[in-house]
């Protein structure tokens, strides 16, 4: 008899993917294109105010919804860059996006109600969901479209039950950014059923050949019903730092404060302190590692146009190329199997992602240097001229 309770479900075992494959093999030379880890080290002013902080004997139990002056430097953030005017009691401090996402569906979800979840999605919201006893109803995108986002198939799958919908934006694993137009025929759609929007930007300042981002919270009507997330993950290479927050309306922020209180009391205080000195001095940092990995893309999708029985997209941002592998005739998983069994590059199937995904896969440009990334696509390519041949 297991001791384990019904809430731990089978999807939310299954978020590791191909990372768990290559973590059991140590012998060899892998080159992993699998996780979304910044190859970046943390700009050392942020490590520095950390470190300062801690010397200060910023050591103490502090406030629970996230230290006063980073949710200050937050919401002047967020007004400024996200058009979202907001104050500082509008914002939580999590333990990175994933401690935000968790909070957002536990503080909103009812058990049994559905939340719709675009396919592919983020592996990661399907397992919170269910652990929150919610069902997750996917509304499958269109790979012909390029994944856009459509609105009138959303409203097709709402019912008496549908309680939120969740956004990527932009997008993992596809790279889309979504167009002011698809955000628009959302946030009607939210706005006629009154349903709320969790909204994960946690790559709103990866973004690419002038794709501007646009919130959703900031459409009109929109700030009301949205629970945005973001974090320093990404853009601040801070990934094992585990920072990040959200922004909604004074209730539901209130709501997801309670949440994290019960968790975890509150996130780390000296911790806060980098997370200070970034989002208020961080704007040339991030501009010069959106650089490198723009020119990683630009390495990545150059190379895999010219492979054979591949088409890849430019992703529009993120860290992740998504290229077609649909005219090899293999499933993504084995086409991911295969490659890491053969060469040594690990990336992950589409299918990981949704049944939307198969015939795709995933490939993290952001996550090794350009020289790591060359390599990476030698590799495939001589494993795509090779299936080619056989
Ligand atoms: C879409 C998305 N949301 C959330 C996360 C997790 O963010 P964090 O590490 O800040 O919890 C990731 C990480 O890859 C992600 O891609």
């Amino acid at each position: 008899m297991s001791f384990l309770s019904s809430r731990i479900t089978s999807s939310s075992k299954k978020s590791y993917g191909m990372f768990a494959k290559a973590a059991a093999i140590a012998d060899r030379d892998l080159i992993h294109l699998e996780l979304g880890m910044p190859v970046h080290d943390t700009p050392d002013f942020i490590k520095d105010a950390t470190i300062a902080a801690l010397k200060a004997g910023d050591v103490h139990y502090s406030s629970f919804q996230g230290q006063p002056a980073l949710r200050a430097a937050l919401a002047e953030k967020i007004t400024r860059f996200n058009a979202v005017p907001v104050d500082a009691g509008q914002v939580l401090v999590t333990n990175g996006l994933t401690q935000a996402s968790y909070a957002a569906f536990m503080a909103t979800i009812n058990p049994g109600d559905e939340v719709i979840l675009l396919d592919p999605y983020y592996p990661q919201h399907v397992g919170k969901i269910e652990l929150c006893g919610g069902k997750v109803v996917l509304v499958p995108l269109d790979a012909e479209n390029d994944f856009a986002l459509r609105a009138d198939w959303i409203a097709a799958k709402v019912t008496e039950k549908t309680r939120a919908v969740v956004l990527v934006n932009p997008c993992n694993p596809t790279g889309r950014i979504y167009t002011r137009e698809e955000l628009e025929a959302l946030a009607e759609v939210a706005i006629r059923h009154n349903l709320v929007v969790i909204s994960d930007e946690v790559y709103e300042y990866i973004t690419f050949d002038g794709h501007a981002h646009i919130s959703i919270a900031a459409l009109p009507g929109m700030a009301e019903r949205t629970i945005t997330l973001s974090a320093f993950t990404k853009a601040y290479a801070m990934d094992g730092w585990r920072i990040g927050y959200a922004f909604a309306s004074a209730e539901l922020i209130g709501g997801m404060s309670k949440i994290v209180t019960n968790e975890v009391t509150h996130v780390n205080t000296f911790i806060q302190a980098g997370a200070l000195a970034a989002v208020t001095g961080g704007d040339e940092a991030v501009a010069h590692m959106v650089g490198d990995d723009r020119a990683k893309r630009d390495i990545v999708v150059r190379a895999m146009n010219q492979m054979p029985g591949v088409t890849c997209m430019p992703p529009q941002g993120t860290i992740y190329a998504f290229p077609c592998v649909r005219e090899t005739g293999l499933s993504s998983q084995e086409l991911a199997d295969r490659i890491l069994d053969e060469c040594g590059v690990v990336v992950e199937a589409g299918s990981f992602y949704g049944a939307a995904g198969e015939g795709y896969l995933r490939v993290c440009f952001g996550s090794q240097s350009a020289e790591r990334i060359g390599e990476a696509m030698e590799r495939l390519r001589g494993f795509f001229s090779g299936l080619k041949a056989a």
